[in-house]
């Protein structure tokens, strides 16, 4: 082929050998070659492409999500750029006037995913371990003397320069081993703190659900439960609500609270005025999609439940002010990214959107991919990924595992309010969940736990669960 090319080249570039003409025959030359290459090239691709079969079902669940979204965003509408790839956009007109002081523009109206990456990321977190624990710290590299220091903000990292010091800062808060398990529950609601809650009267709702995940200082009284329910069992805290958390729990005293980043002086007051357990959480940051705490709830609950249905996020259109449910309204971050990012997750299967303005449709969601072709979905993004020479290890639930430990029956120390443990937490309602025996679990957690060997599965760093953290228990208690 690249001779023929040669010859029609050179017999076009004719008798008078000029500059000019020489470079015109170069020219020509080379996009023969070029043409004739690509050509090569897509056609050799067309016959013999192994990622042929895995495009067509992703650009098939593209085209469902494309469906969903049109159906259920509200105006919203999806452009799919390719198999992985698409565009959130808002009608035109949508009023952006949320200002974004980190990239200095008014909120845009375009949204850019990959859901091939999406669908990774929130399959793997059904089957994560989501608060930090005494194994983790012992399993992981330099867990106690560098990790460790990393989640005591304040107290001082320089003050954590042995294990045993380490230890005396976390171990408020750090017990042996996982206290929640994937598929522990089967529906979960998650309520954000939105003014919006006041429009609906989801209360009972919400009170329905196995558990019920709130942030920071949402009060939960007689006031407001016919608009958020009673129902409290998790609850995530930033360090600014730790001070209100006794007035705020009025006496809840086995409400879970989960710190949302670093342990703090502040927090460390709390715990010893409160009997409440309390741990820390272990998820990931998102660089892109939502903010804020109400994210890290959805994370927190999908380590646990099967299905989470979300009330009291700013999802619907027309906001201008952020407001609460229980104060009025403040500055906070834009709503227009998480309103897209949320709308994604309702078509990916991940979470169930619940709002005014859908307050009035009936429950149905037959226009949300099923679990069956989530997961051939998952199974294509996943070889794609690794690429043809992927191993079939690296496709199973450890293709991720980057660092391996084994805890024995009697490993990873005492139990959080055992006499062993300090005086502030001997008295504790840890044992609501941490020390339930496994077989008073759900019979999907249990089964869970034995497909996947015993294993609880941590993130390691980044933003993403490409490396994790995997601890094989050798007996269940
Ligand atoms: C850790 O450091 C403290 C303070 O310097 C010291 O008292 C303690 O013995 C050390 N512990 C270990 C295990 O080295
Ligand atoms: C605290 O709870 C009690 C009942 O347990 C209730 O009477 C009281 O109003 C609550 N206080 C607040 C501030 O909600
Ligand atoms: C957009 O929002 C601003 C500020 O809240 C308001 O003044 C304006 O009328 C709104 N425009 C439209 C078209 O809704
Ligand atoms: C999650 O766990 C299930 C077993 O319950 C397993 O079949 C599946 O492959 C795991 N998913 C991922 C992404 O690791
Ligand atoms: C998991 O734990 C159960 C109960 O202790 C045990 O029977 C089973 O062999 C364990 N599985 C693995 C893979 O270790």
């Amino acid at each position: 082929m690249r001779v023929a090319g040669k010859i029609s080249s050179s017999s076009s570039s004719g008798p008078r050998p000029t500059v000019l003409l020489l470079l015109g025959a170069a020219l020509i030359f080379s996009l023969f070659v070029v043409a004739i290459q690509s050509s090569f090239f897509t056609t050799g691709s067309r016959t013999s492409d192994p990622n042929r079969e895995k495009i067509r079902i992703l650009s098939d669940f593209q085209s469902r999500v494309q469906q969903c979204v049109a159906n259920r965003g509200l105006g919203m509408t999806a452009d799919i750029v390719d198999h992985c790839k698409l565009v959130l956009k808002f009608p035109p007109g949508t009023n952006s006037t949320w200002y974004n002081a980190q990239f200095k523009i008014f909120e845009p109206l375009e949204y850019r995913y990959d859901v091939c990456e999406a669908i990774l990321l929130w399959e793997q977190y059904r089957n994560m371990t989501t608060v930090l624990t005494r194994e983790y710290l012992d399993v992981r590299p330099d867990g106690w003397l560098d990790y460790a220091a990393k989640r005591i903000a304040q107290l001082g990292a320089d003050k954590c320069y042995n294990r045993s010091l380490c230890e005396e800062h976390l171990n408020l808060i750090l017990p042996a081993k996982p206290p929640f398990h994937p598929r522990q529950f089967k529906t979960c609601a998650v309520v954000g703190n939105s003014g919006d809650l006041l429009k609906t009267e989801f209360g009972q709702e919400i009170d329905g659900h196995d558990a019920v995940f709130r942030d920071n200082e949402a009060p939960v009284n007689e006031k407001y439960a016919r608009y958020v329910g009673l129902k409290r069992d998790f609850r995530l805290v930033v360090r600014g609500a730790a001070r209100n958390m006794a007035a705020i729990l009025n006496g809840s005293t086995d409400e879970v609270l989960i710190i949302k980043s670093v342990i703090h002086r502040d927090f460390n007051a709390m715990i010893k005025e409160l009997p409440n357990p309390v741990y820390l959480f272990q998820g990931i940051v998102l660089r892109r999609g939502a903010k804020g705490t109400g994210m890290k709830s959805i994370e927190l609950a999908l380590s646990m439940c099967d299905i989470v249905d979300i009330y009291g996020f700013t999802v619907d259109p027309g906001y201008t002010e952020w407001t609460r449910y229980f104060s009025t309204p403040r500055k906070g971050h834009n709503p227009l990214q998480g309103r897209a990012y949320y709308q994604l997750l309702e078509c990916l299967g991940v979470i169930r959107i619940h709002s005014p303005m859908r307050a009035q449709r009936k429950q149905d969601w037959s226009d949300v991919p099923s679990k069956e072709i989530i997961r051939s979905a998952h199974a294509a993004a996943l070889r794609l990924k690794m690429g043809p020479s992927s191993k079939q290890d690296d496709l199973g639930p450890f293709g991720s595992c980057k660092v391996w430990g084994t805890v024995g029956p009697d490993g990873g120390g005492p139990v959080s309010g055992s006499p062993d443990m300090s005086d502030t937490r001997k008295f504790s309602c840890y044992n609501k969940w941490e020390v339930a025996p496994f077989k008073s679990l759900r019979r999907e957690a249990q089964e869970h736990y034995f497909q996947i060997g015993n294993v609880s599965l941590y993130k390691m760093d980044g933003n993403k669960l490409d490396d994790l953290v995997c601890v094989r228990h050798t007996s269940l208690t």
